[in-house]
Parts: C-alpha cells; sequence; structure tokens
C-alpha cells in the first residue's frame, strides 16, 4: 500500500507522522499551510474552509468547499486540496505574485478588516466561482429580477455558497459587493481547467499510528466484514459530527472507517416505485441531482446548516447519530422512507418510523451501517418543511415539522406529519394524521388538529425554547400550512 499523502495546492504532501485523528485543519497549520483558521472548531464560522477536488455532478471535477476543522487528513488520502494559500498565481520561488479574481474583490471592495475569517471566505467564494451552474445568462435576460433577488448576485452567484462562514468585523455587505462583482473564470485559469479531468479516485487507506487506525476499505462487503470484526469502530461519511466530537469532546477512537466514498452508499436511483439515495451522498450533490424533484427535500436542504456542511454532510449520518433535532428525520418521516441496513449478513429494510428507539438509540446493530434511504413514490402532492430556530440558516432548530398530505376534492385522503426536537427522538404525529385522514381540510378540522399537534410527543424546556413555546409551535406550523394551502389546494 502506498504511503498516505495528501495533494496541497499542486504539491504531495505526505500524511504520516499526523495522528489518525488529525483534523485536515491541524495537519495543514502544522505544514504551514496558516491561512486556513481555527475560529470555532465545529464546523459554525468557516474559518477553515478549503476546497476539494471531487467528482463532479455536471463536469468531471467539482471544487468543493468544506470545513477543514471537521475532516480527518487521513480520510483525504490520495485527494486534492487548495488552500488560500494556493489560489492567485506565484513564481517559481513559490512567491505569490497575483491575487485570485475573488481575492481582488475581496481586497478592493473592503471585504476583509481583521482578516482572520477571510482565507475562509475566499475558499468559499472561490468554490462558487468556479460552480457550473453559476448562470450569468440568467441575469442578462432578467436584470430586474435578479436585483431584487436577496439570495442571488447579477452574476448568479447563490449567496447560500457563503452561510457557513461568518465576519464578526467587516460586516457582510462588502463581502457580498465582492461575490457579486465576479464575472467568469478564464479559459487559462488553471483551477477551471482543473475540473476537465477527472478528480482523483477513493484510494483503499490503512493508516496506523500509535496503535489507533484509520481504515477505508474499497467495497461494501469488505467494510462490513470489518465492521463485524471491530463492532467499536467508528463510521465516518460526511465526518460533519466526527470532527466536533475530537475537537470538543477529545474523542480519540481506536478504528474509524471511512465509508464516505464506497460506491454501493453513492447511488441515487428514480425506481418507477421509490426514489433510492445512498447513505453517503452529500446533501449538496443530492440537492443538485434532485433539482426540486422532491419539493419537501428542496424546502429542507437550504435549511440544513449551512452549505460548507451539506458539502460533506449525508443522510447517513444524520440518521446514524441519531439526534432528536436533526433536519432530516422529520422531513423523512413524513416522506415514509425506509432504511436499507447492510452487515455481513445481507441486508434488511425498516421503516424510518420504527428505527429509532430512544435517545440516539436505534435498531440498528454494531455491526450494520445504513446503506441507502428509500423513499416510496409517488409523492404525496402537499409538503411543507418548518424549522423553527434562532437563526434562518446555519442554525439548531428548537422544533421542526414536516407536512406530506394527499388532498383530493377538499378531503383529506392520507397525511404523514414528521416532527424533530419534541421527544428523545424524531417522531411521526399519529394522533394528528388520525385527525385530519378522512376530513375536510377547512380552518375547523386544522384548528382542532392543531391543539391535537399540540399535545404530541414530550418537549422540554431548554436553553434554545420552553415546552410551551415547542407545543405552541407545533400547531402554529398547521395553522400556517393550512393558510398557504388552501386556495391551492381547494381552487
Ligand atoms: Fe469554525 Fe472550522 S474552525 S468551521
Ligand atoms: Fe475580521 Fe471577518 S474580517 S472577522
Amino acid at each position: 500500500m502506498v504511503a498516505a499523502r495528501i495533494t496541497v495546492n499542486g504539491k504531495a504532501e505526505p500524511i504520516s507522522p499526523a495522528a489518525p485523528h488529525t483534523t485536515v485543519l491541524d495537519f495543514l497549520r502544522d505544514r504551514g499551510f496558516t491561512g486556513s483558521k481555527e475560529g470555532c472548531a465545529e464546523g459554525e464560522c468557516g474559518a477553515c474552509s478549503i476546497m476539494v477536488a471531487r467528482p463532479g455532478v455536471e463536469q468531471p471535477t467539482d471544487w468543493v468547499a468544506v470545513n477543514a476543522c471537521l475532516v480527518p487528513v487521513a480520510a483525504l488520502d490520495g485527494q486534492e486540496i487548495v488552500t488560500a494559500e494556493g489560489l492567485g498565481t506565484m513564481d517559481a520561488n513559490g512567491t505569490p505574485t497575483e491575487l485570485h479574481p475573488v481575492q481582488q474583490e475581496m481586497a478592493v471592495r473592503g471585504g476583509s478588516q481583521c482578516g482572520y475569517c477571510t482565507p475562509g471566505f475566499v475558499c468559499s467564494m472561490a468554490s462558487e466561482y468556479y460552480r457550473p451552474g453559476r448562470c450569468p445568462s440568467k441575469q442578462v435576460a432578467e436584470p430586474e429580477a435578479e436585483a431584487h433577488d436577496h439570495e442571488h448576485g447579477p452574476n448568479g452567484f447563490d449567496l447560500h455558497s457563503l452561510s457557513g462562514n461568518l465576519c464578526r468585523c467587516t460586516g457582510y455587505r462588502p463581502i457580498r459587493d465582492a461575490a457579486y462583482a465576479l464575472g467568469q473564470p478564464d479559459a487559462e485559469d488553471p483551477l477551471a481547467q482543473r475540473r476537465e479531468q477527472p478528480a482523483p479516485a477513493p484510494v483503499a487507506t490503512e493508516y496506523t499510528q500509535d496503535d489507533r487506525t484509520f481504515r477505508r476499505p474499497e467495497t461494501l462487503a469488505e467494510a462490513v466484514r470489518l465492521l463485524r470484526e471491530r463492532p467499536d469502530a467508528v463510521l465516518v461519511a460526511g465526518s460533519t459530527d466526527w470532527g466536533v466530537e475530537v475537537n470538543i469532546r477529545a474523542r480519540r477512537a481506536d478504528y474509524v472507517i471511512g465509508i464516505d466514498r464506497l460506491p454501493e452508499l453513492r447511488e441515487l436511483i428514480v425506481a418507477p416505485d421509490h426514489l433510492e439515495i445512498g447513505a453517503a451522498v452529500p446533501l449538496t450533490e443530492i440537492e443538485r441531482r434532485l433539482d426540486g424533484s422532491v419539493p419537501l427535500l428542496a424546502q429542507l436542504f437550504p435549511q440544513f446548516a449551512s452549505r460548507l456542511i451539506r458539502n460533506n454532510a449525508t443522510f447517513g449520518g444524520n440518521l446514524g447519530t441519531g439526534s432528536p433535532i436533526g433536519d432530516s428525520p422529520p422531513a423523512l418521516l413524513a416522506l415514509g422512507a425506509s432504511l436499507v441496513l447492510a452487515s455481513a449478513d445481507g441486508e434488511r429494510e425498516i421503516d424510518l418510523a420504527d428505527y429509532f428507539t430512544g435517545y440516539r438509540q436505534s435498531v440498528r446493530r454494531p455491526d450494520e451501517l445504513i446503506r441507502s434511504v428509500r423513499i416510496p413514490l409517488p409523492l404525496a402532492p402537499v409538503t411543507a418543511f418548518h424549522k423553527i430556530a434562532k437563526r434562518r440558516f446555519d442554525d439548531i432548530s428548537s422544533v421542526a415539522v414536516a407536512f406530506a398530505l394527499d388532498i383530493e376534492d377538499g378531503i383529506v385522503r392520507s397525511a404523514r406529519i414528521g416532527l424533530g426536537g419534541v421527544a428523545a427522538t424524531p417522531i411521526r404525529a399519529r394522533d394528528t394524521e388520525a385527525a385530519l385522514v378522512g376530513q375536510p381540510w377547512s380552518a375547523e378540522v386544522v384548528a382542532a388538529a392543531a391543539r391535537v399537534l399540540e399535545s404530541e410527543g414530550t418537549p422540554m424546556s431548554d436553553h434554545r425554547a420552553s415546552s410551551a413555546y415547542r407545543s405552541a409551535m407545533l400547531g402554529r406550523s398547521l395553522e400556517k400550512l393550512f393558510a398557504e394551502t388552501t386556495e391551492a389546494v381547494l381552487s
């Protein structure tokens, strides 16, 4: 096996002697790439943002921005990254000679003061700069419409690409000005040209230091065999939870298995009667590949953490950690999803509503992993995802409610409602569903059902919200859905 190495700004760097739990951020800073900063070490500030070359959705390679503080460097064995130092141009001695367009715009528009957040902003901005779907023609055709879209620039720049980057001293307007001033990459731009070549393939990795190991198997069969041998192993895909455990809680697992590049976990299949989404497909990729065809998920994605997190986070991870306030479980419960669990014995499918058994507990055995999420088709026509949190983006929900209703001739034919933040696990609002099905979709029925919904679960009081507030939000959520949909459904 070739010694683990990572290509940083075009130059191969051996990973050894970094410990297997070393994050990409710590690795980079140890090697002198101090542009990447540590602000929070838990994926909330983006000061550590870097770009990774990944297989693209619409072209051979995408430059994807990720939080370096959350990813084990061993997971990038054989991969290629660019840091803020690798943007712009340098002479043969490595002396910077010219700023990259995003650096130039940030500089001339006053997008940087103390500069602590700037390298992270620059990497997130560069990732969006190189995104293939960024659409300058749209702004030419509809300049007025674009000017009034607060989340997209006239150059097609999606401000959500910066939703995981915080700046405490410049203020965001100059940063937005810089983003909206960007043109298209030149034909000679080396990072633009790099997109036309395939991204590095995953590398089978067995990296051990001081009796701790990071292992990347090549196939699902090998992964479940390892898991049977090492049921104590920690599985990582997007690592968005792993990084927090390592940085904040000082967790040091003896054996970590990377499953994010397993081909069996990376499929997205549309079958006649269901949609199957691999457990390790990053949420951004799902979002782009579904392209709004599952409206409930299209509502969920912008509210799920930040673009930086969604570039790595997966359904498998969000369900595997079993958090009662994960964003995806309510939506997947409303969609009637099931999970395919794989082990050395084979596979089994389990309804997501039967999956959670207690606080961060599930029916998944230690020797099993989540292979995929299945969503039955056709989809219910009336769907909504309401996340109540203190911030609009990049926040943890106090309460989350997802609805999937079939309303025909003014009568509720079927109803599935998923709730998060009101019990030790994500739950279905079964009593409310029963109160709606077979009833007219009317103000009276909805008012009565809203009172039922307020009594679902066992919400608790904590620093995010009181139990009374959480209950009240459930009822308001159904009333909001009624107000938003009545005209469309009954007309
Ligand atoms: Fe804050 Fe990584 S250091 S997101
Ligand atoms: Fe100081 Fe952003 S420029 S934190």
